[in-house]
């Protein structure tokens, strides 16, 4: 085993309070594409003109479009070995919390409890104007608000727009009392999610598949796949 491995399987243990942050990288091999790789949703879209209150009020057809194409994405899609591990360490009290950046629902999927999501989940819909929620099949039809007859859109959090309070507060608190903060699969370009890191007095760490200077003030740095490298940290706890 790598010394890093071994190195984060002790703090692991030794840690009394452990908070995960995830981002997309966490569900690349679940074969959902990521934002920002190579192959990541956004290399072929702005996702300042899809994911954004404007797209959604100006330009809802784009909008409707690029969100069914997102759930279509994720049909037949599981959480994978990295999800049931972070789950398992959750049962086990190795770890406190994940606060993702995430909208899949893979870590509740997987079985984790204590999950806070920052950007909302894409399982939830709602009409914009009267904010009653709406079934999945009636946006996939771009059906209108059966209330108001406003337009239905995703519960995700879209560019410029607040993050859901709760969300932010429990992962900010958690993050404040972890002496161990292990961030997973995530480019950290997005605030203020981006920002959750620097926020601990705890030993941080950083898992993902691309690794540029602007990680260099994390204590620990592992670059590979978040499924692989959990497995084999798995395997020294
Ligand atoms: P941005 O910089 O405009 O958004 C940052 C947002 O976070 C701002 O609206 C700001 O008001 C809010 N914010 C800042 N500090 C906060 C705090 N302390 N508490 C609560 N909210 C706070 O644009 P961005 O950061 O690039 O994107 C905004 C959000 O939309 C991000 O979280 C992004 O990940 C999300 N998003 C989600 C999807 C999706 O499909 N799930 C797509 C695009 C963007
Ligand atoms: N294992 C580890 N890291 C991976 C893997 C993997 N299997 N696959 C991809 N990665 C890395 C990529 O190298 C990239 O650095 O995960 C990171 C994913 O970063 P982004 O694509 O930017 O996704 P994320 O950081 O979650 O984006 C934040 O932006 O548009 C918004 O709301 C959206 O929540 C998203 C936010």
């Amino acid at each position: 085993y790598s010394p890093k491995m071994v190195t984060l399987s002790t703090w692991l243990q030794n840690s009394t309070h452990t908070t995960v942050l995830t981002g997309a990288g966490m569900s690349t091999e679940s074969n959902i594409p990521d934002f920002r790789s190579k192959e990541g949703w956004w290399n072929n879209i702005d996702p300042r003109t899809v994911a954004t209150t404007d797209a959604l009020r100006n330009n809802y057809d784009l909008f409707h479009e690029f969100y069914s194409m997102r759930i279509d994405a994720l049909k037949g899609c599981t959480p994978h070995k990295g999800h049931e591990i972070l789950a398992a360490w959750e049962y086990k009290g190795l770890i406190q919390a994940i606060a993702t950046q995430n909208v899949d629902g893979f870590h509740y999927a997987a079985g984790n409890k204590n999950v806070y999501e920052l950007h909302g989940s894409i399982q939830k819909f709602h009409c914009e104007n009267c904010a009653k929620s709406a079934k999945e099949d009636e946006f996939l039809s771009k059906s209108n608000c059966k209330f108001c007859g406003g337009k239905l859109r995703p519960g995700v959090v879209l560019f410029g727009e607040m993050l859901p309070e709760e969300s932010w507060t429990e992962s900010l608190s958690h993050i404040r009392k972890s002496d161990l903060v292990i961030v997973i699969g995530t480019s950290l370009e997005v605030y203020p999610a981006s920002q959750l890191p620097q926020m601990t007095s705890g030993k941080t760490v950083y898992i993902n598949a691309e690794v540029d200077a602007s990680h260099h003030n994390f204590d620990l740095i592992i670059e590979g796949k978040a499924g692989e490298v959990l497995k084999l940290v798995d395997e020294l706890v």
